[in-house]
């Protein structure tokens, strides 16, 4: 059996040389890279609103975990890009109000405010914080899980079909929100069942958060 995986992987490899087909990253990625760089200042790294911008502005910024919840797409995306604003009705009227929130239109298209849009669900929804650098997590992931679990993480990967294993579903929040941090670390680096490798030695701590941080990302 020992023999038959290793002429397995072998093969696999040989046909891992082909280019791949890559999707880009996904929209709660973007989103955070996004986030970080326009958004943090104001709402803060967990989006709850104390960023240092607005305590130096002295101004109340939403607390987005509880608020984006209840709010729509199209809503979100009016206040975001500014378009629209004006014709926000009901409980969202509020936003109006404050013109302290800047309007976007003409800094992001409209790929980006999705990924914004899926960032902010992130936030509002994940039970688990980020615990490492997702942009390391990416690169890693295309290098030595993607042959396995898929470009896009939900285990469609050139190896799953050759060797008829199924990896876990990364896309699926159902799956990798009922575990937490700390299991998916031990997971990643003692290896799971009979196919999922341990990585123990290729990859040190900091790679194994990083992965599960961008593994987070990925379900949403
Ligand atoms: C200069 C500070 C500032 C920056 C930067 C900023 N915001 Fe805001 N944002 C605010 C303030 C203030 C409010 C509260 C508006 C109100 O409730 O009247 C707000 C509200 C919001 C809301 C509505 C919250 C609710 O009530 O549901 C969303 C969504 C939002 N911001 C998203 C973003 C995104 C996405 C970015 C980055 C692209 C961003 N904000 C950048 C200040 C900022
Ligand atoms: C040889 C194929 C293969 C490769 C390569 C691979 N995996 Fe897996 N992975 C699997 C399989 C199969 C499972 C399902 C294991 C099970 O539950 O029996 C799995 C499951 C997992 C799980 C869920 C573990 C749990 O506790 O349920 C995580 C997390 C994971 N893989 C992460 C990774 C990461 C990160 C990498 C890259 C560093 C990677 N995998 C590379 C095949 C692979």
């Amino acid at each position: 059996m020992k023999n038959t995986l290793h002429a397995l992987v072998w093969l696999t490899l040989l046909a891992v040389g082909a280019p791949e087909v890559s999707a880009g990253p996904p929209p709660a990625y973007e989103g955070r890279r996004l986030y970080v760089s326009y958004c943090q200042l104001c709402h803060g790294t967990d989006g709850k609103g104390s960023g240092p911008l607005a305590k130096a502005m002295q101004i109340d910024v939403a607390d987005l975990t509880t608020t984006v919840r209840s709010r729509s797409d199209t809503i979100l995306t009016k206040i975001i890009t500014g378009e629209g604003r004006q014709t926000i009705t009901g409980r969202d009227r509020h936003n109006l109000l404050s013109a302290a929130m800047p309007e976007w239109k003409d800094v992001f298209d409209e790929t980006q405010v999705k990924a914004l849009i899926a960032y902010l669900r992130f936030l509002g929804s994940t039970k688990h914080d980020l615990m490492g650098d997702p942009k390391v997590g990416l690169e890693l992931y295309q290098q030595y899980c993607q042959v396995c679990h898929g470009v896009e993480g939900d285990g469609d990967g050139i190896m799953t079909n050759l060797m008829g294993i199924m990896p876990m579903d990364h896309t699926n929040p159902n799956e990798t929100n009922s575990l937490d941090n700390e299991a998916l670390v031990e997971s990643i680096l003692d290896g799971k069942g009979r196919y999922m490798p341990a990585w123990r030695g290729i990859l040190d701590q900091r790679d194994v958060e990083a992965l599960v941080s961008y593994i987070r990302l990925l379900s949403h």
